[in-house]
């Protein structure tokens, strides 16, 4: 059978030097664990535009369409602030997750124990805390028509526009009950009824899937806003929330920073089945591209790695091998190994990007 194939797509700023250490990740599967893939790499975003004048070339579209995962880094930069709104780099992103139809963006939010001082908030409140945000990812807000920015009279007025059908609705809290199944059996579902239609339907759709299909899962609903503030008040009640887009980017930003540093944090974004049974997905940090450090060495390859321990998970049937990976960077960090983003006030020399990838590499060796 051929190997499972790979595109990498690490981006800008941060993102090529953060996909570096996943690619030592992927050859150490290859090498000691007969785990090979077939792995082909290509531009997005600023790079792209830089070397194509568009942040997606038709022809990585087609490619992303064709592999078993994408790997992404970050898009962005300030060097692509000015560009026309049709080219910016996040352009690039969005097309990806629209066009594979990337629906279920699963973003875990897992404070490791040694990171636990780490958090803004009180140890005790975020210790051992593991939640997952499924964010719907490819309508609502974010692709709603009408959109633009038109004149009305003698000034302009910008416009977005909320929109959710109910199967959109309906595959995306499927994906989050699915998940709940596997975790803590327990789904609560974010919206604002009491002041969009959008959240009405959401609420009834999430409602009726439940009942009708996963009766034995907990549901509860909560506003949007309440959400974010149960969040920082106490996170360990929720185990898996389902929300839309545009709520799915504030909290999952949110539950990010309870774990301590955004540099941690993988996401995947998954599709439909494909022919061969592996859903579409596409694998990327919840990080941005961090231009103030692009370049320098000091970027955290975490988040990246761990987005390589979901697709091992998801895409590949890997559990066993997800686990050593994600064992592996915990030993990293309760040994005590620390990029610059995860230096507490008491200080010490951080280590470089490079450096994280091998001690990482490192562990996973000492696992076999
Ligand atoms: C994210 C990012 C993106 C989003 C941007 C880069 C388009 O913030 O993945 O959370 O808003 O979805
Ligand atoms: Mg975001």
């Amino acid at each position: 059978m051929a190997n499972p194939s790979l595109l990498i797509l690490p981006g800008d700023g941060i993102g090529p030097e953060v996909m570096a250490e996943v690619k030592k990740i992927i050859d150490w599967y290859g090498d000691k664990r007969g785990l090979r893939f077939d792995v082909s790499e290509d531009l997005v975003g600023g790079a792209a535009y830089d070397a194509h004048g568009t942040p997606l070339a038709d022809a990585t579209m087609a490619k992303a369409q064709e592999v078993d995962a994408v790997l992404l880094g970050a898009v962005g930069g300030p060097k692509y602030d000015k560009l026309d709104f049709s080219v910016k780099p996040e352009r690039g992103l969005l097309r990806l997750r629209k066009e594979m139809d990337l629906f279920s963006n699963l973003r875990p939010a897992q404070c490791f124990d040694a990171l636990a001082d780490f958090s803004s908030l009180k140890k005790e409140v975020v210790a051992g805390l593991d939640i997952m945000i499924v964010r719907e990812l490819t309508s609502g807000v974010y692709f709603g028509e009408p959109r633009g920015i038109f004149t009305e009279g003698n000034e302009r007025v910008g416009i977005n526009t909320q929109r959710y059908t109910e199967s959109e609705i309906a595959r995306v809290a499927r994906s989050a009950f699915e998940l709940a199944r596997r975790r803590g059996n327990k789904v609560c579902s974010m919206e604002k009824a009491n002041v969009m239609e959008s959240g009405i339907l959401w609420r009834e759709v999430v409602q009726k899937v439940h009942d009708e299909e996963y009766p034995d899962v907990e549901l509860s609903h909560m506003y949007a806003d309440a959400g974010a503030m149960q969040l920082c008040r106490w996170p360990k009640q929720f185990d898996v929330i389902v929300t839309d887009n545009l709520f799915g980017d504030l909290l999952s930003d949110a539950a990010a920073m309870l774990t301590g540093s955004l540099g941690m944090l993988p996401s995947a974004s998954l599709g439909a089945p494909m022919a061969n049974g592996r859903p579409k997905a596409l694998y990327e940090p919840v990080h941005g591209s961090a231009p103030d450090i692009a370049g320098q060495g000091k970027a955290n390859p975490i988040a990246c790695i761990l987005s390589f321990a979901m697709a091992l998970r998801y895409s590949f049937d890997q559990g066993a091998e997800a686990d050593r990976l994600e064992k592996a960077v915990e030993k990293v960090l309760a040994d005590g190994v620390r990029t610059a983003d995860l230096m507490g006030p008491e200080g010490g020399k951080p280590v470089s990007t490079a450096e994280m990838g091998n001690a990482v590499v490192a562990a996973l060796d000492a696992s076999l």
